[in-house]
């Protein structure tokens, strides 16, 4: 007689922070596939829970602690039915905090940064055999990446993330990257493209390469145009975005490949934090307002219609009325599609979180709210801009009604769609009828691929 299946372990995998995140997670996911995970759904039905953290702000950080009391209840509950279910604690929180978590929080059973994330199976095993925590804060980064070369990628989306570039060497003085993600790391052009092939082979359309400093991506003398050209000529490939990227990489080769690639999509993410030449010295920035402004300048010259999207912070240590009104005259002479925001948030071990000159809460606030009315009324006036026009969408899911589809413009718009054939990975020609709170409804024009 045959022996009865063994009963499917599952793992839910909860991503925090930033895309790099959302890849790693994904990366996990692989990985816990080869194990004989299936993938649960909720932490009840969950033999091991990953949460991959984010440090970034405090915030961030603290959602770590909150999300992991609530998974107390759930845990005895199972252990009282006779299951059990192993919490592990990835990403930049494990970095920074490593062993204080399992003091924190006595049912940590696994602790690992984002350099080691792929050693998983190897802690399943010690912690099994030993019953102790396991925490891990090396990094081996090179390891990794080599390690990841040959895993099949899982999942079912059309779009996906590629990390080409990992941790930082610019140590602006508010952030924990390069302690977290470590020093400036690129892969191998041939590993990525390999990657990129497998993703393409199983249905992704469209490919947003990631980095901390994507734009310093320098594999093999291989700069990130270079590789956007590489990566172009893989047939079934739609779009190529990247993100984040800084000023001081922003290359003549990257703002010529938005002229001359047409597989490279109208976006770029291009953070400056503040307008105030003061501050971005006291950030440690390594360029003025002027420099940027300069960038955009030649970028759009390259490409006119491309969408611009940056990162704010408000309330840097010593920041003046007058340097916060710098910001606000750097975003009105830019002009951008979309951007994200944040209150200074002072981070153990960063030079700033020393400054004795911090900036009062309420001043903050009442900073972000004036500088997001404005983002957000930017924001508005590009999606209006897009009314009328046609242009192509990749689709990528069902909308919540029947015959609705959802995907992006290339300007990474979400665009919904009544009453459309498509289905997912499709390319599709919309005209855009209208501008809903945050995404812009169209028709079909017609099926271009
Ligand atoms: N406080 C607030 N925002 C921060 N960021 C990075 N560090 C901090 C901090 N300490 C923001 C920056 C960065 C984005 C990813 O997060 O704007 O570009
Ligand atoms: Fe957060 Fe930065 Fe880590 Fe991403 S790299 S998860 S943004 S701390």
């Amino acid at each position: 007689m045959d022996k009865a299946p063994e009963p499917q372990k599952r793992a839910l995998i909860k991503s925090y922070g930033c895309q790099m995140n959302v890849y790693d997670s994904s990366r996990m996911a692989d990985i816990l596939a080869g194990e004989g995970y299936g993938v649960a759904t909720t932490p009840e039905d969950a033999d091991l829970v990953v949460f991959n953290t984010c440090h970034i702000r405090e915030k961030a950080a603290e959602k770590t602690y909150s999300e992991l009391g609530k998974l107390r209840e759930i845990k005895s509950a199972r252990e009282a039915s006779g299951k059990d279910m192993i919490i592990a604690v990835a990403g930049c929180v494990a970095q920074a905090e490593g062993a204080e978590i399992t003091r924190r929080e006595k049912n940590v059973s696994l602790v690992f940064g984002p350099q080691t994330f792929h050693r998983l199976p190897q802690y399943l095993a010690t912690h099994k055999a030993t019953g102790k925590p396991v925490v891990e804060t090396e990094f081996p980064a090179a390891e990794k990446f080599a390690s990841l070369a040959n895993r099949k990628p899982t999942g079912n989306s059309v779009t996906a993330f590629l990390t080409v570039q990992e941790g930082c060497d610019k140590f602006c003085t508010f952030c924990v990257v390069p302690y977290t993600r470590g020093a400036e790391i690129s892969r191998s052009p041939l590993d990525i493209e390999n990657e990129a092939r497998a993703l393409v082979n199983r249905g992704v359309k469209e490919i947003t390469l990631l980095g901390q400093n994507v734009n310093a991506y320098l594999g093999e003398n291989t700069d990130l145009a270079a590789l956007i050209d590489r990566l172009s000529k893989i047939d079934g490939l739609a779009r190529i975005r990247y993100t984040t990227s800084h000023p001081r990489d922003m290359a003549e080769s990257l703002i010529n490949a938005h002229a001359a690639n047409p597989k490279l999509m109208p976006y770029l993410h291009l953070p400056v934090q503040s307008g105030s030449d003061r501050i971005l010295k006291a950030m440690n920035r390594g360029h003025t307002a002027a420099h940027y402004i300069a960038l955009i300048t030649k970028v759009r010259l390259a490409k006119p219609d491309i969408a611009i999207s940056g990162d704010f912070i408000v309330g840097f240590p010593g920041e003046t009325e007058e340097d916060f009104e710098a910001t606000l005259a750097l975003v009105k002479e830019v002009g951008y599609a979309s951007a994200y925001s944040f209150k200074y948030s002072p981070r153990p071990g960063t030079p700033a979180a020393d400054k004795i000159d911090q900036i009062a809460d309420e001043v903050s606030t009442e900073r972000l709210h004036r500088l997001q009315a404005l983002l957000l009324e930017q924001q508005r006036a590009f999606n209006q801009t897009s009314v009328g026009k046609t242009f192509d969408v990749l689709l990528e899911k069902p909308g919540r009604q029947a015959g609705q589809m959802i995907g992006r413009s290339p300007y990474l718009q979400s665009v919904h769609m009544d009453h459309a054939t498509g289905i997912a990975g499709d390319m599709v020609s919309v005209k855009v009828l209208g501008v809903g709170s945050n995404s812009l409804s169209a028709q079909l024009s017609n099926a271009v691929a």
